[in-house]
């Protein structure tokens, strides 16, 4: 006899792609956005493994309220090519078979991203990207490539900032296809600040109303090169003279700080506080107490300008340049010691501002998922 669930035709549910820590903080309010909505087709998560240490995944994971995901493709470390070939094949399986399905969504611009994109275009399926459009035109870094290819297979492009719909426009995608959504990061952030600021991570490292720079360094282009590392250390401990400095390590740059000897010089300053990658809440409590923070990241930059903290980004450009032209960022290209009498300046009250950010009020993610729905309805 048929089974009654056999004739009832299958909801066909929308992917979302994740595999590094910055996807999971952008997952997590489209996640709810969708709970929010009544009328969604079920979301099923799927995570890469790019990044698989409890510090870079599992704890932001429960932090940030994330389902454990369906499809866990568990692909590691490795170069960018091989990663991105072994996402693909473990993906496919998934997009192809009975539990297809109607679209992927991507966030970011990490090898992740660009696997999801592709593989779900390979695949014949709808692929949305959030954060679209952002450019830094620099072809030397690899998020680069991945932006660009992520959105020439995506059908619908959700822009953070409006250099987004910009450069989008200028590269002659469709007008259909683009929607200025805001920023996806500031959700998570506007959700997640009052537990964050309730963990007081300051008075926990002995700095409770006391000005301290927030560091973050992970960028091959900063850690990579043995000179520009060991410089970028140098240019520490010249800041810890007049600050205290917390300094949380990513995997990478541990690695290569280890391999040049340079973990000891840090260690040996009391001023510097090296701690391992932080969670979510944890980083947020120090970025949103810092006096400044100095980063190469992208998300950091968006951070600190949405709170108002000076930044300055060590790095020759930006892909965000929203932060530098509305925020409080401030690119250091070339020479680091420009950096240190800006930090005075902002250590005394002189650093940037910023002001109201557009389309950055928390409700990114519900537009996200309106337009998917109204996109995707048909699928
Ligand atoms: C990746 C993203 C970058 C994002 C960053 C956030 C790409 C190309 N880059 O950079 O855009 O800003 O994540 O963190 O996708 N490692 C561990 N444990 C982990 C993950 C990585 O030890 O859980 C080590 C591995 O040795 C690995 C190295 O860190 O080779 C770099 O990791 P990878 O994911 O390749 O790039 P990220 O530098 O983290």
């Amino acid at each position: 006899m048929e089974h009654r669930s056999d004739r009832t035709p299958r909801r066909r549910g929308i992917d979302l792609v994740v595999g590094t820590r910055p996807n999971l903080v952008k997952a997590a309010p489209i996640l709810r956005a969708f709970a929010a909505r009544g009328d969604a087709p079920p979301v099923r998560l799927v995570h890469t493994g790019q990044h698989y240490d409890p510090s870079m995944n599992d704890v932001l994971a429960e932090e940030l309220g994330l389902p454990a995901p369906e499809v866990v493709l568990g692909v590691g470390s490795g170069p960018h090519g091989v990663q991105t070939a072994a996402m693909i094949a473990g993906y496919t399986p998934h997009l192809l078979g009975p539990d297809r399905p109607r679209g992927v969504v991507v966030v970011g611009d990490c090898t992740s991203t660009l696997a999801g994109a592709l593989a779900a275009a390979q695949a014949g399926l709808p692929v949305a990207h959030v954060e679209a459009g952002l450019r830094s035109f620099d072809e030397t870094m690899p998020e680069e490539l991945n932006r660009r290819v992520t959105d020439a297979v995506s059908s619908l492009l959700f822009a953070s900032e409006p250099s987004g719909v910009e450069n989008l426009r200028r590269e002659g995608v469709a007008e259909a296809k683009i929607r200025f959504t805001g920023n996806v990061m500031i959700d998570a952030l506007v959700h997640a600040l009052p537990a964050a600021r309730v963990l007081d991570m300051p008075a926990a490292l002995g700095l409770a109303g006391r000005p301290f720079a927030y560091l973050t360094l992970h960028r091959p282009s900063n850690v990579d090169d043995p000179a520009r590392l060991a410089a970028l250390v140098s240019l520490t401990e010249a800041l810890a003279a007049r600050v205290p400095v917390v300094f949380p390590v990513h995997p990478r740059t541990s690695a290569r700080l280890a391999a040049q000897g340079l973990d000891a010089r840090l260690a040996a300053c009391a001023q510097i506080r090296c701690l391992g990658p932080q969670g979510y809440l944890r980083s947020l409590s120090l970025l949103a107490a810092a006096a400044v923070v100095i980063t190469d990241s992208g998300g950091l930059q968006e951070e600190s300008s949405f709170l108002g903290v000076p930044c300055f980004t060590l790095r020759p450009n930006t892909e965000r340049p929203v932060t530098i032209s509305h925020g409080t960022n401030t690119l250091i290209d070339g020479d680091l010691d420009r950096l240190l009498p800006l930090v005075e300046a902002a250590l005394g009250g002189q650093g940037k501002r910023g002001g109201p950010l557009p389309g950055w009020d928390g409700d990114a993610a519900a537009r996200v998922v309106e337009a998917l729905l109204d996109a995707w309805a048909m699928w």
